[in-house]
C-alpha cells in the first residue's frame, strides 16, 4: 500500500478514482508490482495471518460443499483493514467446476433474475444455458450467445439496481447449496449463524470492470459480506470509508474467497481489471468424482467443456449477503400499501 499511497496522496481529491484508472489503463499497461498476491504471500508487514476456527466446521461438512478441511486453509488479513479476511482457494481439487456450473447453468434460471430479463421475455431467458451451449463464441465475429451476454444474476432478495434496495415482495428462495457453502465458510471465520439471504453474481469479460462502490443496501451491516471468484483473475481494490482514501490492490484468483466484516464491511471497493490466471493456478481444473452425500456433483463432459471454455475467457464473482438481522423486517414504504 505504501508506494501506491504516495502516488495517490499527491493526486488530490479522489485518490480511489486515480488508482482505479491506473489499473484500468490499457496503453501503456500499468505496473502490477504493487498488487498483493495472497497465493504467493507469506506473512509480512503487508499481509498478516488471519485466525480461523477449525472446530466450527467438521471435515465432512467441509467436504460436502467441496471445501478442504479448515485447518488446511490459508487465511490472511491486511494491516489497517480490521474485519477483512482473504482465504486463498479453500476448494478441494475438482470441486470448483461444480460451483462454476451452478453460476453459469443453474443460478441464471428462473425464478432468479438476470440482466437479460430487463429487455427480453421470460420465455426467451428461460434456457440461457441450453440456448448457448455449442455456440459459445470463440471470436468477436460470431454473434454473442445469451451466456456471453449475461452480466448479472440476483438470488434471494433480488437487488434493485435502480433504487439500490431490497424489498420483502421481491424474494425467491436462496439456493440451498450456496447457503450451505456460505454458512460453513462464515462459521469457520468466526461468524456462526450467518443467514445468506441475497446473492449477486457478476459476470466479467476480459475487458470488463466494476466501478467504485460500497455495499450498504443490506439492513444488517453487522453480518459479513462474502465474495467468491471463479475463472480469470481480477485486480480488486479495497479502499477506505472516503473516496480520498487510497485503495490497496490485490489479485483475486479462481477459488479465492473474501470475507468483509466489522470496519471493513462498508469500505469503497472496485474491480478495475480482469487479468489472465497466473501460471500454475488454472482458471478451472478437471471435475472430480462425487462423494456420498455431497452437494458437489461431477460434471458431464459437455458441461465441463462449456465451463472450462468460459473460465478461460471470463470471470464470475458471487457476493453473498445477509440482508436482515434475526427478527428484523423491511421498513414500510408508501408503495407497500
Ligand atoms: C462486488 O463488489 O459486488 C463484486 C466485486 C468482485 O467482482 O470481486
Amino acid at each position: 500500500m505504501a508506494k501506491m499511497a504516495a502516488y495517490a496522496v499527491e493526486s488530490g481529491e479522489d485518490a480511489f478514482r486515480k488508482i482505479f484508472k491506473f489499473y484500468k489503463r490499457r496503453n501503456p499497461p500499468p505496473d502490477f508490482s504493487d498488487v498483493i498476491d495472497f497465493s504467493r504471500s507469506a506473512p509480512s508487514d503487508q499481509v498478516i495471518p488471519a485466525l480461523l476456527d477449525p472446530g466450527a466446521v467438521s471435515d465432512e461438512e467441509a467436504a460436502r460443499v467441496g471445501l478442504r478441511p479448515v485447518r488446511d486453509w490459508r487465511a490472511f488479513g491486511l494491516p489497517g483493514y480490521p474485519g477483512f479476511m482473504f482465504i486463498t482457494n479453500p476448494f478441494l481439487l475438482g470441486s470448483k467446476p461444480f460451483w462454476v456450473r451452478q453460476c453459469l447453468k443453474t443460478y441464471p434460471q428462473k425464478p432468479n433474475v438476470c440482466n437479460l430479463d430487463m429487455h427480453m421475455s421470460p420465455s426467451d431467458t428461460q434456457d440461457i444455458w441450453d440456448k448457448s451451449v455449442g455456440g459459445l463464441s470463440h471470436n468477436q465475429r460470431q454473434p454473442k450467445t445469451l451466456l456471453d451476454r449475461l452480466r448479472w444474476v440476483t438470488l434471494g432478495y433480488h437487488y434493485n439496481w435502480d433504487t439500490k434496495t431490497y424489498s420483502a415482495s421481491h424474494y425467491t428462495p436462496f439456493p440451498a447449496d450456496l447457503h450451505s457453502l456460505s454458512f460453513h465458510i462464515t462459521s469457520a471465520c468466526g461468524f456462526p449463524g450467518f443467514n445468506p439471504q441475497a446473492g449477486i453474481l457478476n459476470y466479467y469479460r476480459s475487458d470488463s470492470s466494476l466501478g467504485i462502490h460500497v455495499d450498504e443496501s443490506e439492513l444488517d451491516h453487522s453480518r459479513p459480506l462474502l465474495s467468491f471468484s471463479f475463472g480469470k483473475s481480477a485486480i480488486f481494490l479495497l479502499g477506505g470509508t472516503r473516496r480520498q482514501d487510497p485503495p490497496t490492490a490485490m489479485y483475486m484468483h479462481s477459488g479465492d474467497v473474501m470475507v468483509m466484516s466489522g470496519q471493513s464491511r462498508l469500505l469503497y471497493h472496485a474491480v478495475p481489471r480482469i487479468v489472465a490466471a497466473p501460471q500454475g493456478h488454472p482458471a478451472l481444473e478437471a471435475s472430480g468424482s462425487s462423494r456420498h452425500g455431497s452437494v458437489v456433483e461431477p460434471l458431464s463432459e459437455q458441461d465441463w467443456a462449456v465451463c472450462s471454455r468460459y473460465s478461460h475467457s471470463s470471470r464470475v464473482n458471487v457476493t453473498v449477503r445477509q440482508v436482515l438481522a434475526p427478527g428484523q423486517s423491511f421498513p414500510e414504504t408508501p408503495s407497500s400499501h
